[in-house]
């Protein structure tokens, strides 16, 4: 596949293939190990928006940890995990799979790229799918994930574009644009196969499990791992001098997560003090999307 002016492929360490793109208005990189993002900076401010951990694996032996991983077609563990005799890996399989550009082209205000996975079936969705990250690279990033059903059943998916935005100090750090109850994954009873379970089952578990108000200040000074069933669309994510504008479309659920001290310090590929300056505000699909035979959905996420 050629690529177009501004975009170069580039090696890390002779491991993972990343696609550097520089054009007049932002400088970006996605690695092909995962169709992942790893680096959106608009030329206007020259401000990183994505968080990258310092000791991400970037040897195509895991997921990355930062950017956007994108979950897919299940969010969190999969329901049949047990059913199927084998474990069955957190947020889908193709966050470890590797990519192909299918298009890569330059307009005058960005330059758009698309991306496929090697295969998008595997063990854990049951139907076959086409599945194409596109990724819009100018004053704003779009990342654009869409499912097509190429088979000839029904079948359901989940997912999540995974964003790890970039923040100053998550203490000083507030959430806007968020209302409603939301489920904390730390106390629920929302067990991790949810978001494969039937629609009486979910509704079940939501009602058994503690929902807290979104609070009006949403600030972080503790563990976060909530789930708003929300449909809202706008959220800002704002530190002291700086703030990210995100736009989502297609999702059923905002998650948001930040690991506070513990679990930083006890994950391999994020250092102890690296949840002071991430914070995630995923798109996600939580309840999981039924296609019919032809049907197709778009997860979007815009960042600013
Ligand atoms: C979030 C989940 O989406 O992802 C958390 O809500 C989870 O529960 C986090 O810990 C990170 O997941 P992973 O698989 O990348 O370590």
């Amino acid at each position: 596949m050629q690529l177009s002016k501004s975009v170069e492929l580039r090696s890390v360490s002779n491991q993972i293939d990343v696609l550097v793109v520089e054009n007049d208005l932002a400088m970006a990189q996605i690695s092909l190990h995962g169709g992942h993002m790893l680096s959106f900076r608009p030329k206007s401010d020259n401000r990183e928006r994505l968080w990258l951990s310092q000791d991400a694996v970037l040897d195509g032996t895991k997921a990355i940890r930062g950017g956007i991983p994108i979950c897919w077609p299940w969010f969190g563990d999969h329901l049949n995990k047990g059913h199927l005799g084998k474990d069955l890996p957190a947020h889908g399989y193709v966050r470890t799979k590797q990519w192909h550009v299918v298009d890569c082209v330059d307009f005058d205000a960005t330059t758009l790229i698309t991306l496929k996975p090697e295969t998008a079936a595997d063990q854990g969705l049951d139907g076959d799918a086409d599945l194409r990250l596109t990724v819009s690279i100018g004053n704003a990033l779009t990342v654009e994930l869409t499912t097509k059903n190429i088979g000839a059943k029904a079948f359901e998916f989940g997912g999540a574009l995974h964003s790890y935005f970039n923040i100053e100090d998550i203490t000083q750090t507030q959430l806007h644009g968020l209302s409603g109850d939301y489920l904390d994954k730390t106390q629920s009873l929302f067990d991790k196969s949810f978001a494969n379970k039937s629609s009486a089952d979910k509704s079940s578990i939501h009602k058994r499990s503690p929902h807290q108000i979104t609070p009006e200040k949403y600030t972080f000074e503790k563990e976060t791992d909530n789930i708003h069933l929300s449909l809202k669309q706008h959220f800002t994510i704002s530190s002291t001098n700086f703030s990210i504008d995100v736009v989502s479309k297609g999702h059923d659920s905002i998650v948001v997560w930040n690991p506070w001290i513990e679990k930083s310090a006890a994950m391999t590929d994020m250092s102890a003090g690296g949840y002071q300056s991430m914070l995630c505000v995923e798109s996600a699909i939580t309840q999981g999307i039924t296609l019919a035979p032809n049907e197709q959905h778009s997860l979007i996420q815009t960042i600013q």
